[in-house]
Protein backbone atom coordinates (compact mmCIF):
# COMPACT_ATOMS: atom_id res chain seq x y z
CA UNK A 1 0.00 0.00 0.00
CA UNK A 2 1.32 4.22 -0.18
CA UNK A 3 2.53 5.31 -3.26
CA UNK A 4 5.72 3.36 -4.94
CA UNK A 5 7.76 5.53 -7.18
CA UNK A 6 8.51 3.55 -10.92
CA UNK A 7 11.33 1.68 -10.17
CA UNK A 8 14.21 3.41 -13.07
CA UNK A 9 15.13 -0.34 -14.27
CA UNK A 10 18.58 0.97 -15.67
CA UNK A 11 19.69 1.95 -12.46
CA UNK A 12 22.68 0.66 -11.11
CA UNK A 13 24.83 0.59 -8.23
CA UNK A 14 27.93 -1.14 -9.34
CA UNK A 15 27.82 -3.90 -6.86
CA UNK A 16 28.62 -7.68 -7.76
CA UNK A 17 26.76 -10.11 -6.45
CA UNK A 18 27.76 -14.04 -6.76
CA UNK A 19 25.68 -16.73 -7.35
CA UNK A 20 25.63 -17.85 -3.71
CA UNK A 21 25.10 -22.11 -3.72
CA UNK A 22 23.49 -21.90 -6.83
CA UNK A 23 25.03 -23.77 -9.68
CA UNK A 24 22.85 -22.90 -12.49
CA UNK A 25 20.28 -20.68 -13.44
CA UNK A 26 18.04 -21.71 -16.17
CA UNK A 27 14.84 -19.87 -17.81
CA UNK A 28 13.13 -20.67 -21.01
CA UNK A 29 11.31 -18.38 -23.13
CA UNK A 30 8.97 -18.30 -26.12
CA UNK A 31 10.08 -17.58 -29.78
CA UNK A 32 9.81 -13.86 -28.77
CA UNK A 33 11.57 -13.88 -25.82
CA UNK A 34 8.78 -13.66 -23.84
CA UNK A 35 9.90 -16.19 -20.25
CA UNK A 36 8.04 -19.00 -19.98
CA UNK A 37 10.18 -20.49 -17.16
CA UNK A 38 12.53 -19.75 -14.62
CA UNK A 39 14.61 -21.40 -12.24
CA UNK A 40 14.45 -20.57 -8.15
CA UNK A 41 17.95 -20.21 -8.29
CA UNK A 42 17.65 -17.44 -10.92
CA UNK A 43 14.40 -15.84 -8.99
CA UNK A 44 16.89 -15.25 -5.97
CA UNK A 45 20.18 -14.43 -7.47
CA UNK A 46 18.49 -11.57 -9.94
CA UNK A 47 15.79 -10.38 -6.43
CA UNK A 48 12.49 -11.16 -8.89
CA UNK A 49 9.92 -13.45 -8.03
CA UNK A 50 9.27 -16.53 -10.05
CA UNK A 51 6.08 -15.06 -10.76
CA UNK A 52 7.68 -11.43 -11.60
CA UNK A 53 9.60 -13.16 -14.28
CA UNK A 54 7.19 -15.10 -16.03
CA UNK A 55 5.83 -13.24 -18.85
CA UNK A 56 8.40 -10.86 -19.33
CA UNK A 57 10.63 -9.91 -21.94
CA UNK A 58 13.99 -11.68 -20.79
CA UNK A 59 16.01 -8.23 -21.15
CA UNK A 60 14.23 -7.49 -17.84
CA UNK A 61 17.55 -9.09 -16.54
CA UNK A 62 19.58 -6.48 -19.07
CA UNK A 63 22.32 -4.76 -17.37
CA UNK A 64 23.26 -1.31 -19.38
CA UNK A 65 27.08 -2.38 -19.59
CA UNK A 66 26.22 -4.55 -21.75
CA UNK A 67 26.78 -4.15 -25.10
CA UNK A 68 23.58 -4.86 -27.62
CA UNK A 69 26.39 -6.58 -30.59
CA UNK A 70 26.23 -9.72 -27.86
CA UNK A 71 22.66 -9.60 -27.78
CA UNK A 72 22.74 -9.30 -31.67
CA UNK A 73 25.19 -12.76 -31.94
CA UNK A 74 23.25 -14.47 -29.78
CA UNK A 75 20.04 -13.97 -31.76
CA UNK A 76 21.37 -14.87 -35.05
CA UNK A 77 22.80 -17.90 -33.82
CA UNK A 78 19.84 -18.82 -31.79
CA UNK A 79 17.57 -18.08 -34.45
CA UNK A 80 20.08 -19.92 -36.76
CA UNK A 81 19.60 -23.37 -34.70
CA UNK A 82 22.63 -22.63 -32.73
CA UNK A 83 23.92 -22.92 -29.31
CA UNK A 84 25.23 -19.97 -28.22
CA UNK A 85 27.85 -19.67 -25.26
CA UNK A 86 28.27 -15.75 -24.10
CA UNK A 87 29.89 -14.54 -20.67
CA UNK A 88 26.91 -11.95 -19.38
CA UNK A 89 26.72 -9.36 -16.81
CA UNK A 90 22.96 -9.63 -15.59
CA UNK A 91 21.35 -6.37 -13.70
CA UNK A 92 19.14 -7.61 -10.10
CA UNK A 93 16.13 -5.38 -9.14
CA UNK A 94 17.65 -3.56 -7.18
CA UNK A 95 20.60 -2.69 -9.79
CA UNK A 96 23.31 -5.01 -8.03
CA UNK A 97 24.73 -7.33 -10.87
CA UNK A 98 26.50 -10.58 -11.24
CA UNK A 99 27.96 -12.20 -13.75
CA UNK A 100 27.50 -15.74 -15.69
CA UNK A 101 28.80 -17.68 -18.22
CA UNK A 102 25.61 -18.92 -20.57
CA UNK A 103 24.11 -20.87 -22.90
CA UNK A 104 21.38 -20.43 -24.94
CA UNK A 105 20.06 -22.53 -27.71
CA UNK A 106 16.54 -23.68 -29.09
CA UNK A 107 13.89 -25.83 -27.72
CA UNK A 108 11.82 -27.84 -30.03
CA UNK A 109 8.72 -29.98 -30.11
CA UNK A 110 8.08 -31.78 -32.81
CA UNK A 111 10.80 -31.08 -35.04
CA UNK A 112 9.45 -27.46 -34.39
CA UNK A 113 10.73 -24.81 -32.64
CA UNK A 114 8.55 -23.59 -30.05
CA UNK A 115 11.46 -21.06 -27.73
CA UNK A 116 14.69 -21.27 -26.17
CA UNK A 117 16.20 -22.55 -23.51
CA UNK A 118 19.40 -20.71 -21.10
CA UNK A 119 21.31 -22.08 -18.02
CA UNK A 120 23.65 -19.84 -16.62
CA UNK A 121 27.11 -21.14 -14.45
CA UNK A 122 29.70 -19.14 -12.68
CA UNK A 123 32.24 -17.79 -14.84
CA UNK A 124 36.18 -17.66 -13.78
CA UNK A 125 36.65 -14.76 -11.44
CA UNK A 126 40.13 -14.02 -12.38
CA UNK A 127 38.28 -12.88 -15.98
CA UNK A 128 35.75 -10.57 -15.22
CA UNK A 129 37.97 -7.33 -15.60
CA UNK A 130 38.96 -8.52 -18.99
CA UNK A 131 35.16 -9.11 -20.10
CA UNK A 132 34.09 -5.53 -18.46
CA UNK A 133 37.15 -3.83 -20.29
CA UNK A 134 36.12 -5.57 -23.57
CA UNK A 135 32.19 -4.56 -22.96
CA UNK A 136 32.85 -1.37 -22.63
CA UNK A 137 35.27 -1.16 -25.55
CA UNK A 138 32.31 -2.85 -27.57
CA UNK A 139 29.73 -0.30 -26.63
CA UNK A 140 32.40 2.40 -27.31
CA UNK A 141 32.74 1.26 -30.96
CA UNK A 142 29.22 0.78 -31.62
CA UNK A 143 28.29 4.27 -30.16
CA UNK A 144 31.20 5.61 -32.84
CA UNK A 145 29.86 3.64 -35.71
CA UNK A 146 27.24 5.93 -36.04
CA UNK A 147 24.83 3.86 -37.73
CA UNK A 148 21.33 3.20 -37.24
CA UNK A 149 21.08 -0.31 -38.68
CA UNK A 150 22.68 -3.84 -38.52
CA UNK A 151 26.21 -2.42 -39.69
CA UNK A 152 26.04 -0.61 -36.06
CA UNK A 153 27.44 -3.85 -35.30
CA UNK A 154 30.13 -4.30 -37.40
CA UNK A 155 32.74 -2.53 -35.82
CA UNK A 156 31.92 -4.51 -32.48
CA UNK A 157 32.17 -7.55 -34.28
CA UNK A 158 35.46 -6.82 -35.23
CA UNK A 159 36.68 -6.13 -32.20
CA UNK A 160 35.35 -8.77 -30.32
CA UNK A 161 36.55 -11.46 -33.45
CA UNK A 162 39.96 -10.03 -32.89
CA UNK A 163 40.09 -10.52 -28.82
CA UNK A 164 38.42 -14.06 -29.30
CA UNK A 165 41.64 -14.96 -32.02
CA UNK A 166 44.27 -13.07 -29.97
CA UNK A 167 43.49 -14.85 -27.29
CA UNK A 168 44.20 -18.77 -29.03
CA UNK A 169 40.47 -19.37 -29.73
CA UNK A 170 38.39 -19.70 -32.85
CA UNK A 171 35.60 -18.63 -32.02
CA UNK A 172 33.92 -16.69 -29.00
CA UNK A 173 32.23 -20.48 -27.60
CA UNK A 174 35.12 -21.87 -27.71
CA UNK A 175 36.74 -19.57 -25.49
CA UNK A 176 33.74 -19.42 -22.91
CA UNK A 177 33.65 -23.25 -22.62
CA UNK A 178 36.81 -22.70 -21.62
CA UNK A 179 36.19 -20.37 -18.95
CA UNK A 180 33.68 -21.75 -16.66
CA UNK A 181 34.57 -21.32 -12.77
C1 LIG B 1 16.54 -18.12 -23.53
C2 LIG B 1 17.01 -16.67 -23.46
C3 LIG B 1 17.72 -16.23 -22.35
C4 LIG B 1 18.16 -14.91 -22.24
N1 LIG B 1 18.84 -14.51 -21.11
C5 LIG B 1 19.18 -13.22 -20.97
C6 LIG B 1 19.80 -12.77 -19.78
O1 LIG B 1 20.09 -13.54 -18.84
N2 LIG B 1 20.10 -11.46 -19.69
C7 LIG B 1 19.83 -10.57 -20.68
O2 LIG B 1 20.11 -9.37 -20.52
N3 LIG B 1 19.26 -10.97 -21.84
C8 LIG B 1 18.93 -12.27 -22.00
N4 LIG B 1 18.34 -12.67 -23.17
C9 LIG B 1 18.27 -11.72 -24.30
C10 LIG B 1 17.10 -10.76 -24.21
O3 LIG B 1 15.98 -11.38 -24.78
C11 LIG B 1 17.39 -9.45 -24.99
O4 LIG B 1 17.63 -9.73 -26.35
C12 LIG B 1 18.63 -8.71 -24.44
O5 LIG B 1 18.50 -8.48 -23.07
C13 LIG B 1 18.87 -7.39 -25.17
O6 LIG B 1 17.88 -6.47 -24.86
P1 LIG B 1 17.05 -5.69 -25.97
O7 LIG B 1 16.18 -6.71 -26.61
O8 LIG B 1 16.31 -4.66 -25.22
O9 LIG B 1 18.04 -5.11 -26.94
C14 LIG B 1 17.90 -14.00 -23.30
C15 LIG B 1 17.19 -14.45 -24.42
C16 LIG B 1 16.76 -15.76 -24.52
C17 LIG B 1 16.01 -16.21 -25.73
Amino acid sequence: MGYHPPVDIRQVTNRVIGLGSHRALQSKTDLQGIITHASQSLADTSGYSVEELIGQPHNILRHPDMPDTVYYLMWQRIQAGEEFYGIVKNRCKNGDHYWVMTRVAILRQDNRPIGYTSARFLPRADLIPIWEDLFRRLREAEQASGFRDERRYGPAKDLLCKFVQRKGYENLGQMVLSQRG
